[in-house]
């Protein structure tokens, strides 16, 4: 599933993302890339080790911690390090698949889910759109800037060329406590049916505990903690 996450940064961090981000150094985006996807990978990014740029995604972990939809869809178990790209005009990242493992330092993650954070308002440039394939056909995401896509990082995605101005984003994945994303967006539908009942009926409503109890004992049989 491809879950539409509001508002993880507002207007000022945005703003102050951009601000810090405009004093790095920018550096070939193929240095994170597999050796498959570095043929068609063309876009800018700060380096990883970049103290800004670790300050940086420190900041949007924590707004992330505190942003329930996130939490929800995704069931974090890790999140790696968010890394900053650009993509000016005629920059663009073929079709490809983001690699099963990555590493952060010595700490192994399976990637469960890609996640794309927007830091540039869409009015701000065209094309640039991030076109993720599923069982559906293509989706074409261009959120405004603070907005951030989820994604099953098993799918082929790419980004296509801009025309105009520059696009900037945060980008990072994350392992889930439950890999299978079938199970994922069953559980993330389950919360939301809950959450929903829990503002006519109350929280202690016993149809919505039953529910809530339900939730729990799927994600007791699916989790890996
Ligand atoms: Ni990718």
């Amino acid at each position: 599933m491809l879950v539409h996450i509001e508002q993880v940064l507002n207007s000022e961090e945005v703003a102050g993302c951009l601000a810090q981000l405009a004093a790095q150094d920018w550096v070939d985006g193929r240095v994170t890339a597999g050796e498959q996807s570095a043929r068609v990978k063309h876009n800018l990014q700060v380096s990883q080790e970049a103290p800004a740029a670790r300050e940086l995604g420190d900041m949007i972990l924590g707004r992330l911690g505190k942003t329930p939809a996130f939490v929800s869809a995704a069931l974090p178990l890790r999140v790696y390090p968010p890394l900053f790209n650009r993509y000016d005009e005629g920059m663009a990242f073929g079709e490809h698949v983001d690699n099963a493992i990555r590493f952060a330092g010595p700490v192994r993650f399976r990637t469960d889910l890609s996640a794309t954070l927007f830091l540039t308002e869409p009015s701000d440039y065209d094309g640039g759109e991030l076109i993720v394939e599923d069982t559906f056909g293509e989706h074409a995401v261009k959120l405004a800037a603070g907005d951030m896509i989820l994604y099953p990082a098993s799918s082929l995605h790419r980004v296509a060329s801009i025309t105009r101005g520059s696009r900037w984003a945060a980008f990072f994945w994350v392992q889930s406590m439950v890999r299978d994303d079938g199970q994922r967006s069953l559980l993330y539908d389950l919360d939301n049916t809950i959450q929903s009942l829990s503002v006519p009926v109350g929280q202690a409503d016993a149809a919505a505990v039953r529910l809530t109890a339900t939730y729990n004992n799927l994600l007791r049989m699916w989790a890996e903690v």
